[in-house]
């Protein structure tokens, strides 16, 4: 079994199957029926270009405004706490494991591949339902496109689940070798791997006829062969030489598709997904006779566990103690915990109605405790003569700077249950 950290593979069919598992009785709470107008237009266009920018890092351009992402309406379910953090790009940031570790990405593709993999890294986090959906193939009734599992802005917006949602474009643009790296979005649980903003690298290589007819092969295998190669060295040029292993897998976008898990610290570790692009997508965007792999890999993920990183939350971090410890650049680097501090439990237990889901006890409790809240397990669950199901929660809180007192800690734990039960209607026992 591979390690299973971070948040990533949403689309795989298997872990969207345990996805389902955890989330069965949470489908229904929102409707998608209502035709709203889009915020689309809350993103600007590059002048030269078809590519829409962060209107707030264009030079005199406009910023984006709170209303225009969080909206007291139905069809919206981005909180305050998200909004924050539009704009923070810790993938530009040169000092940062993130932006470190896309830097050693792009070295690798432009020693291997002579700079001709061109580099998107501020396209607007803002996305249509079209993008992140439709353009990708991903069916109706997929999980991802519930309201439980994506920020929504309105019935047609929402913020990118996954830098695949920038695919289609980029193909209608002429592009045929490239890069996106982006922040995505995702509402999730809480704990040490997940954290609802990540960032992800989407890598695509389109070929033309010409490039595989000499080889004797069919464009697909031509180009599946191409993907693994690529890959592997990638793989290496991280990790050094570890022993690799490549898993069937299933995502909408790709046929055939694959994982690649590499053995790392005595473990199997799922490192990315990755395919045949569909014909289908080829097609609707001007390829007409190509074929194209793609990839799409989870940041946060492999620098965890490259630069030693215990917990998600710390790469929001501002403490000195974390941020001066990486170098542009330098990759070897393994964080030192600069002090633990103790966390503290509370438990809270309530009835929970058909609208209940997990997703959103997190999203109150973020709201309340921001990155205070280290995990939120449910550790007793029960139904009783009546049919009505009770759950219990234990909150972990813990601040990764500083010792937090009692009186803090209760404050927090008294919003939280008052919150839980105005904007979740459940029934605190
Ligand atoms: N978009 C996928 C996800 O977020 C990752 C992915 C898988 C991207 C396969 C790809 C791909 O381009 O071919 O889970």
């Amino acid at each position: 079994m591979a390690m299973s950290i971070a948040q990533f593979t949403f689309f795989s069919r298997a872990a969207s199957s345990s996805f389902l598992h955890r989330t069965n009785a949470r489908f229904n709470q929102f409707t998608f029926s209502t035709p709203f107008s889009t915020a689309a237009a809350t993103c600007t266009r590059k002048k030269n270009g078809r590519l829409p920018v962060m209107s707030a890092l264009e030079l005199g351009g406009v910023k984006i405004a709170r209303d225009d992402v969080v909206r007291d309406d139905p069809t919206n379910n981005v909180p305050d706490s998200i909004f924050s953090k539009l704009g923070m790009q810790l993938h530009k940031r040169n000092q940062h494991p993130i932006g470190i570790l896309k830097n050693a990405i792009y070295e690798y593709f432009d020693a291997n591949y002579s700079n001709k993999f061109d580099k998107f890294d501020d396209l607007c986090p803002l996305v249509s339902v079209k993008q992140n959906f439709d353009d990708v193939l991903v069916p109706a009734d997929h999980i991802s496109r519930s309201y439980n599992d994506t920020y929504y802005v309105d019935s047609q917006t929402v913020l990118r689940c996954h830098t695949s949602a920038h695919q289609a474009e980029l193909l209608r643009d002429g592009h045929t070798h490239f890069l996106v790296t982006g922040d995505v979005y995702r509402r999730d649980s809480i704990d040490s791997t997940h954290y609802p903003v990540f960032h992800q690298m989407e890598g695509f290589r389109v070929f033309s006829p010409k490039e595989w007819e000499a080889s004797g092969l069919d464009g697909t295998s031509y180009a599946a062969d191409d993907l693994k190669k690529c890959l592997e060295g990638l793989a290496r040029h991280l990790f050094g030489a570890v022993e690799m292993r490549w898993i069937d897998a299933y995502f909408p976008f790709t046929n055939p598709s694959f994982e690649l898990e590499i053995y790392f610290q005595e473990k199997w570790m799922e490192v990315l997904g990755c395919g045949v692009t569909e014909q289908e997508i080829l097609r609707n965007n001007g390829q007409l006779d190509s074929v194209a792999w793609a990839f799409g890999l989870g940041l946060e993920r492999l620098a965890m566990v490259l630069f030693d990183i215990p917990d998600i939350r710390l790469f929001w971090s501002n403490d000195e103690r974390f941020t001066s410890q990486f170098t542009k650049g330098k990759m070897g680097i393994k964080f030192k915990p600069f002090s633990k501090f103790p966390p503290c439990y509370k438990d809270m237990s309530f009835w929970i109605n058909e609208s209940f889901t997990e997703n959103n006890l997190c999203e109150v409790v973020r709201g309340v405790a921001g990155d205070l809240a280290e995990e939120v397990q449910l550790i007793d669950n029960f139904t009783n003569k009546k049919g009505m199901t009770s759950h219990c929660y234990r909150i972990a809180y813990r601040s990764m700077e500083r010792s937090l007192t009692d009186e803090e800690i209760n404050e927090l734990q008294r919003k939280v249950r008052e919150q839980v039960e105005t904007k979740l209607n459940v029934e605190l026992r």
